[in-house]
């Protein structure tokens, strides 16, 4: 029986093993690639995007687990005020080098302004910890995430 999926806001599903990790199905039947695949182990977070809001490592997710919940990816960033925020800041500030962990690290940032609109340096660090930058890139990419805060807060104040 097809597993029903909301990504992106749009209606899928999938004919996929209620256990086949969600980035699989994300990258290989829905054709969404921009999440990434690093370790597979829940350990660099190349892999994250949004469940209902959280982050998630879609390598160890199965795919039955978030059967009808909201899931989020990078690809939703033509349509999301935070994602193109960011996407606007990492580019500005050049906060990537190779760009490998960024989908991932972008996604844990857009949970964290979402629910905090004015994050502390630590509090960008702390939600991003989960995830590893293989180019040492960490210090420009805390600052691109607290440049999309600011910008996101001064848009809304008109
Ligand atoms: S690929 Fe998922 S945490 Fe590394
Ligand atoms: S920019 Fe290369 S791994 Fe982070």
């Amino acid at each position: 029986m097809p597993i029903a999926l909301v990504v992106n806001g749009r209606a899928m599903q999938t004919e996929s093993d209620a256990v086949t990790p969600l980035l699989h199905v994300l990258r290989n039947e829905l054709d969404l690639r921009g999440s990434r695949f690093g370790c597979g182990l829940e350990q660099c977070g190349a892999c994250m995007v949004l469940v209902d809001g959280e982050p998630v490592y879609a390598c160890a997710r199965e795919v039955g687990s978030v059967a009808n919940k909201r899931v989020t990816t990078i690809e939703a960033f033509a349509d999301d005020a935070t994602l193109r925020a960011l996407h606007r800041a990492f580019l500005d500030t050049q906060a990537g080098q190779c760009g490998y962990c960024l989908s991932g690290i972008i996604m844990s940032a857009k949970a964290l302004i979402d629910r905090h609109p004015a994050p502390r340096r630590e509090d960008i660090a702390a939600a991003l910890d989960k995830h590893l930058c293989r180019c040492g890139a960490h210090n420009r990419i805390i600052h691109a995430v607290e440049r999309a805060a600011a910008a996101l807060r001064q848009e809304a104040r008109g």
